[in-house]
């Protein structure tokens, strides 16, 4: 009874609460629901290179993307043509050219905008030739193998006046973007550490490492990109501990596991936990400390449940890899890219964020394979802020 008074007349009578912004799955649903599209609904035309893991996961997402055309498939291994056709329905628009003929794709006035999702060290090649050719472009990191190339593919698209995108996903999913809001309304106040935990599952095939450009560039560029972009400074200082616990690993001169400490110019220290596998699913952690409180993003599970019995207490995995944690974050990202392409959005990864990665992360090569302390020098023209 003494709750009564709390009690609605009817719910029909009152707003609904909105859906929160970090929602955007939601807010697509509801795109695809009312079959409306927000924004200048221009049907964009794209080309796609390179169909393994990060490009199935964007094809996937494109091929059943109202605002977008596929048109070009560019794919070195043609054995692959055939089932992508049948297994996506793909109708004969779609053309599919292997990496010597991708000339066609680039002088295509129809193709809008290029996605690079093939191997690393034809980045810069794709990035440069699609630049030439007026196109858009969204890039799997890293851009190019060095930072010198990576410069010269921005100053080209700078010149062009197109945009091109560098695919550090971690800034498009919800939860890391709801801790970078935070430490910038000072939730935490001055932030004393700031940690990521990354380890990789499945374990990256060995192959794939040979081409990859070492641990450093390949993998722990998307958590230094997660520093920065948290704490809009970057690190004066690295030391780096690093490991080959994997015998194959350490045959092709790289490490499996690494820790590196920042320090940053305002007193934040930086942490990055890294390996190349973990057994227990794909661990994505951050951890932002101040004095005013903490705030955390822990690793998310494809069940919630927690089992309690009496003889074991059981939480459930959580998710397996990068294509299941962080795949509305990749939404997320392909949508920001195609309002950038629309003209509705500004480009939320910023170039000199993506070069000081790049700068930051041979700084950590370097400590490794040192083992001393190495300070980072930046000139004012290198800072954003
Ligand atoms: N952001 C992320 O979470 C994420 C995750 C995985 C990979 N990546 C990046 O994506 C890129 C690709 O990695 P992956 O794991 O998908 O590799 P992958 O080896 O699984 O796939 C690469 C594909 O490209 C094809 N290919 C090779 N040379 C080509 C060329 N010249 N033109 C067109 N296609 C070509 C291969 O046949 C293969 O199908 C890498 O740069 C990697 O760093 C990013």
């Amino acid at each position: 009874m003494a709750t009564l008074k709390f009690k609605d007349s009817s719910l029909y009578k009152q707003e609904n609460t909105a859906a929160p912004i970090e929602d955007y799955v939601y807010s697509r649903h509801v795109e695809d629901f009312e079959m409306q599209l927000k924004g200048n609904n221009n049907l964009i035309g794209i080309a796609v290179f390179g169909i393994g893991r990060a490009g199935t996961i964007h094809l996937t997402y494109l091929l059943r993307n109202p605002r977008v055309k596929v048109l070009y498939i560019v794919e070195q291994d043609k054995n692959k043509w055939n089932s992508i056709k049948s297994y996506w329905n793909v109708n004969d628009e779609v053309k599919f050219l292997d990496f010597d003929h991708a000339d066609e794709v680039y002088k295509d006035k129809n193709v809008r905008a290029v996605i690079v999702t093939s191997p690393t060290k034809t980045h810069e090649d794709i990035v440069t030739k699609a630049l030439d050719h007026d196109k858009a472009v969204f890039c799997e990191k890293p851009i190019a193998e060095n930072i010198e190339k990576t410069r010269k593919c921005f100053e080209k698209a700078k010149q062009i006046g197109q945009p091109l995108l560098t695919a550090f996903n971690r800034r498009f999913d919800a939860a890391f973007s709801s801790v970078k809001e935070r430490v910038g309304k000072g939730d935490v106040g001055h932030v004393n550490v700031i940690k990521t935990t990354s380890r990789d599952s499945p374990l990256p095939g060995i192959e794939y490492l040979k081409v990859s450009g070492g641990i450093f560039h390949d993998s722990a560029v998307h958590n230094i990109d997660t520093l920065i972009w948290i704490l809009r400074e970057y690190p004066i200082k690295v030391s780096v501990a690093a490991s080959a616990n994997i015998p194959e690993i350490a045959e092709i001169g790289d490490f499996d596991t690494i820790v590196i400490l920042f320090t940053f110019p305002s007193g934040t220290l930086g942490i990055i936990d890294m390996c190349r596998y973990s057994n227990y699913g794909y661990d994505q952690r951050l951890e932002v400390f101040g004095f005013k409180g903490m705030l955390k993003v822990e690793n998310q599970q494809p069940l919630q449940g927690v089992e309690s019995r009496s003889e074991n207490n059981r939480v459930c995995p959580i998710y397996y890899s990068f294509a299941s944690r962080f795949q509305n974050s990749y939404v997320n990202e392909m949508d920001h890219f195609l309002n950038v392409v629309d003209g509705q959005e500004k480009l939320k990864v910023d170039y000199q964020d993506v070069l000081a990665v790049s700068k930051i992360a041979s700084a950590c090569e370097e400590a490794a394979k040192t083992g001393k302390i190495v300070e980072i020098h930046w000139d004012s023209k290198d800072l954003p802020f």
